[in-house]
């Protein structure tokens, strides 16, 4: 075994679309040891091979895993582990008793039904924003908006909780909260979903998200509330700042944003190679899993007990695809990491993919002199431990 320490800063980038300095070297191809911000020591899986065998060997527990180990300074979780419906905590037939009934609720074809409600709202948010007239910022317009309201739809939330919601899916991705100012934003998310739960159960409804969990499935309570606050949260935020980060690297590589222009079609495709290549590009320490046996990966021991992170660098790799470390919207899609692998590989994937497809394509179709009223480079960016992405992006066109 390596007797590596190192901490690069991960939140310390050169340019704001590469991963943090020093972070791919430090990290190589291999297994290295590093210490967690917390001080934590931990091994960095980044190969393609590597990250996949982590994310999909019952041996690495994601029990006592999860983000929130890097956010404190104490070293403490800040999401107890045995919180009912913390799904991205628990393995096993514990894990899929939660899984399985939500996976119905973002299959395919239910997204595909969800399509031109999609593109409704997007095309609203477009009109307002050519309305306004130029500069406008992309996030408050678009990016924003369009996963927040879909989400809040799907799980059947009335719209009149939807300030209340976007701003606290952004509390509770914060940068490095307590575990106090945590559990306040939950709470206040709680209060107000509790009575639309009971309600949608008086009602024996499963029309939407909340009355599919409330009716079709034995949760308790509590994991109904934790689970619908997970997915508000979890649907905010992530789709909100890729929307923004693939805007920006076209923004960056005008090669590229011509083969969109030329051939919005394919904007389906398109996505895929924009979310490998934006995942690989951020970089940093990813999913967090704990040994619970020795496992050897790429040839280093990983010993029973060892934490382990995965980064999604691995999206880079060769093994992936050839020229990894270059964004080809000319590429057929791969089978990227950057919706994680496994078990726990994302649940909202087909959702994402549904938002940005749509949001992308019609973005680029009504502005197709679309750019940045200020270098990407200056733009500001909000770099929490578990979300990255620009705070505002400034536009005309
Ligand atoms: C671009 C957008 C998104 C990205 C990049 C993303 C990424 C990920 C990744 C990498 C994981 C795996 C975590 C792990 O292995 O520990 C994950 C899990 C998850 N995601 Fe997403 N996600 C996105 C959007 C969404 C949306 C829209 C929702 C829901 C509305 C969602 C809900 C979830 C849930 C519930 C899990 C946990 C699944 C489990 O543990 O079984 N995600 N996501």
């Amino acid at each position: 075994m390596t007797e590596t320490a190192v901490c690069p800063v991960l939140h310390e980038r050169d340019h704001p679309l590469q991963p943090p300095v020093g972070f791919p070297e430090a990290v190589g191809d291999g297994p290295v040891k590093m210490l967690w911000p917390n001080g934590v020591e931990a091994w960095i899986v980044s190969s393609y091979a590597g990250v996949r065998q982590v994310l999909s060997d019952a041996r690495f527990s994601t029990r006592k895993g999860g983000q929130p180990e890097m956010r404190t300074d104490e070293g403490e979780t800040v999401l107890d582990p045995d919180q009912p419906g913390n799904i991205n905590g628990i393995d096993g037939a514990e894990h899929m008793r939660l899984r399985r009934p939500l996976s119905r609720g973002f299959m395919v074809k239910r997204m595909n039904e969800l399509r031109p409600r999609i593109q409704q709202i997007v095309d609203e948010h477009l009109d307002v924003m050519e309305a306004k007239g130029a500069p406008a910022d992309l996030v408050t317009s678009l990016c924003l908006p369009l996963p927040s309201l879909v989400i809040a739809e799907l799980l059947g939330v009335p719209p009149e909780h939807q300030e209340l919601f976007q701003a606290t899916a952004g509390d509770l991705f914060g940068k490095n909260g307590s575990k106090d100012e945590y559990l306040a934003h939950a709470t206040k998310l709680a209060e107000v979903l509790a009575p639309i739960v009971a309600e949608k159960k008086a009602a024996g409804t499963n029309d939407d998200m909340i009355g599919l969990m409330a009716n079709d499935t034995d949760f308790s309570m509590d994991e109904l509330i934790f689970l619908c606050i997970g997915l508000l949260a979890a649907g905010h935020e992530t789709t909100s700042n890729f929307l923004g980060l693939f805007t920006l690297h076209l923004f960056e590589k005008p090669d590229q944003l011509e083969i969109l222009r030329r051939d919005p079609s394919r904007a389906d495709v398109m996505v895929e190679e924009l979310m490998r290549y934006t995942v690989g590009q951020l970089g940093g320490a990813g999913l967090t899993r704990r040994a619970t046996e020795d496992v050897e990966v790429d040839g280093v021991l990983i010993k029973a007990g060892d934490w382990v992170s995965v980064s999604l660098i691995a999206n880079l790799d060769e093994e992936l695809c050839p020229r990894a470390e270059e964004l080809d919207l000319e590429r057929d899609a791969v089978s990227h990491l950057g919706f994680g692998f496994g078990p726990h590989q994302c649940l909202g994937a087909n959702l994402a993919r549904a938002e940005l497809q749509i949001g992308l394509r019609s973005l680029f179709e009504r502005f197709p002199n679309l750019r940045p009223a200020v270098p990407v480079t200056e733009m500001d960016y909000r770099d929490d431990m578990i979300t990255y992405g620009a705070a505002e992006i400034p536009v005309v066109w």
